[in-house]
């Protein structure tokens, strides 16, 4: 699988690159600016370039800026994606005094994210830490949902190769307001128990 990791230089981006480039998979990391994502592509075996160039023949796209970038790079990048298939990882948070809360918006940023592109959007692997991910394959389960049958596939078989765990399909695109919602519990606990929380699924076959 040939995979783009738009704004890859991140922390998360850059440790699930690396996973993905472990696991066998050509992975271009993109950034705003080429020669960044080229420095930093080359610390952990990718490609690099432009955001616009990078999402360009690839089979799966993933979405992975600061989230409050999500949707304008989306607008920004809809005609590059064209009909690629596209894996939303943001989670919207609100940081207060008394703790990390979910967005107010009612809907998920991946449905937000589908209603700009062409292409099918997913969502998923939000419970994964980026420290942990740096380390190796994140300890528990990765969740993943969407409408697109093929699209969820795709993003299934990438996600069991970066876990310790299973991929599991969660349901239609708007499970992603729960997998978003469930960062902002998890960010309470790691911040709580000074861990890198994940999640596991019990009860399943
Ligand atoms: N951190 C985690 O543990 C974790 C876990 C699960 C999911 N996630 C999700 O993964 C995504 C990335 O998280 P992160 O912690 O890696 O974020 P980050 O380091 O803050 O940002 C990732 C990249 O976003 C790009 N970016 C920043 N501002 C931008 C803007 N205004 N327009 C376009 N691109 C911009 C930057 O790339 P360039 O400057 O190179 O363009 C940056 O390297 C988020 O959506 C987050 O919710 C994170």
């Amino acid at each position: 699988m040939r995979i783009a990791v738009v704004g890859g230089t991140g922390d998360f981006g850059l440790a699930l690159a690396q996973q993905l480039v472990l696991a066998g998979e050509e992975v271009v990391i993109g950034s705003r600016d080429a020669e960044r994502a080229r420095e930093k592509a080359g610390g952990v075996g990718a490609a690099g370039a432009a955001n616009e160039d990078a999402v360009r023949g690839v089979d799966l796209v993933i979405l992975a800026v600061k989230s409050d970038a999500a949707l304008p790079t989306a607008e920004y990048l809809v005609d590059a994606i064209d009909h690629t298939p596209v894996l939303s990882v943001a989670s919207e948070l609100r940081f207060t005094k008394q703790g990390v809360y979910p967005t107010e918006d009612g809907r998920s940023i991946a449905e937000r994210t589908q209603e700009i592109l062409h292409a099918p959007v997913v969502a998923g692997l939000h419970s994964l830490a980026a420290a942990s991910l740096a380390q190796g394959k994140a300890d528990g389960d990765a969740l993943v949902c969407g409408d697109d049958d093929d699209a969820k596939e795709l993003a299934l078989e990438l996600a069991a190769k970066v876990v310790s765990g299973r991929a599991l399909d969660a349901g239609p695109l708007a499970s992603a307001r729960a997998l978003e919602g469930m960062t902002a519990v998890i960010v309470n606990l790691n911040r709580r128990y000074k861990g890198h929380a994940g999640v596991r699924i019990v009860g399943l076959p």
